[in-house]
């Protein structure tokens, strides 16, 4: 294991095509802005990445690979997955991340997370094969309830190696992971908490800014007329700081203790998930934040969003019973 102590990631799940980018995301970053969002993610010492292969709709890693090689690639840490879409089939785990490191042009990755909880014992064993090999440096799960972190704990500490993280959804508006016991486990084993979508996917920053129609500011609209008086204190604590509505965002979930994932193409946004991590909160304003959040009752994706995509164990067996 090699120690790695992230303040907050930059996501790349926006990263990628034209199309992609104007119907999903409402607007399309140029390959110039994302290069120069890499390099002030350099500037500002944030050389840090989330990966995964279907990313930008299969683009972001590959992109990624090219420009990193461009601004340095041996000082950028690269957070990688495996999505286990099916079962567990011999030396699938392997096969994918030989084609991330060939996306990545590297012979390892810093952190690599099981995706998903399908399989859990057979495709941490062969991740764990990886890591001795040295192509894996950290172990991570990822939309694991605390149950099947506990178990995959276990799995890894009978092989000697620790559990790096678990990376799940957490937002000011989705903080069941917290309520249900998951953070106060990772903090009592030293395992990193990494949350994706802080921002709620562009819901979480300052409702006073244009954008452009996308499917998913669509979606968004109905949840963001609940949420008035969370913008109103949003806005209030924003001011006092002298930062921006997301920045509050993100800042909530660094004083939270957990690791913000965000999702940055432009160099701006990258230079506001830098300054907030240092950004210091009252107990006053988190409280105030919190309430604002729980009384507006916004969801847009849930905490264990993924959890239609999960296989349930033994298939076959579960046939031949109902055949029997
Ligand atoms: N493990 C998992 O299962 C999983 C699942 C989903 C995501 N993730 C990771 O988490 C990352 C974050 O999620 P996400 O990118 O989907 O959503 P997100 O970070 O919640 O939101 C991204 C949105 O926020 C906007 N934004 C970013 N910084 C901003 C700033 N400073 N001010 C105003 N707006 C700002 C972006 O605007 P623009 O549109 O202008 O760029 C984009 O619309 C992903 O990139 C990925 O790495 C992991």
């Amino acid at each position: 294991m090699v120690n790695i102590e992230a303040k907050a990631v930059i996501g790349t799940n926006s990263w990628g095509g034209k199309v992609y980018g104007k119907v999903i995301r409402g607007s399309y970053a140029e390959n110039s802005v994302i290069k120069d969002a890499m390099r002030e993610a350099e500037k500002q010492g944030l050389m840090i990445y989330d990966l995964a292969r279907d990313y930008g709709l299969g683009k972001a890693q590959k992109m990624f690979g090219r420009f990193a090689e461009e601004i340095g690639k041996d000082q950028v840490i690269i957070s990688a997955k495996y999505t286990p879409l099916t079962h567990y089939k011999r030396n699938c785990v392997r096969k994918s991340l030989e084609k991330d490191l060939a996306d990545f042009r590297r012979s390892y990755v810093d952190i690599y997370w099981l995706h998903l909880p399908t399989d859990i014992e057979q495709h941490l064993a062969e991740i764990i094969e990886l890591y001795k090999e040295g192509k894996i440096r950290n172990i991570g799960v990822s939309n694991f309830t605390l149950e099947e972190c506990w178990l995959s704990k276990q799995i890894l500490d009978k092989a000697g190696i620790p559990l790096y993280g678990v990376q799940n959804h957490y937002s000011l508006i989705s903080r069941e992971w917290e309520k249900n016991g998951l953070l106060d486990w990772c903090r009592e084993n030293g395992v990193s908490f990494w949350a994706w979508a802080v921002l709620e996917e562009g819901m979480l920053t300052d409702p006073r800014a244009k954008s452009k129609f996308s499917l998913m500011k669509f979606f968004m609209n109905r949840q963001k007329r609940k949420m008035h008086e969370l913008y109103r204190v949003m806005i209030a604590v924003a001011k006092r700081h002298d930062i921006s509505v997301a920045q509050v965002a993100e800042a909530y979930c660094v004083n939270k203790g957990v690791v913000p994932i965000c999702g940055c193409r432009k160099p701006n946004q990258v230079k506001e998930l830098a300054e907030a991590v240092g950004v210091k909160l009252t107990s006053g304003e988190i409280r105030k934040l919190e309430e604002a959040a729980d009384h507006s009752g916004a969801k847009v994706l849930g905490h264990d969003l993924f959890r239609f995509a999960v296989l349930k164990a033994t298939p076959h067996k579960a046939r031949l019973t109902a055949l029997h």
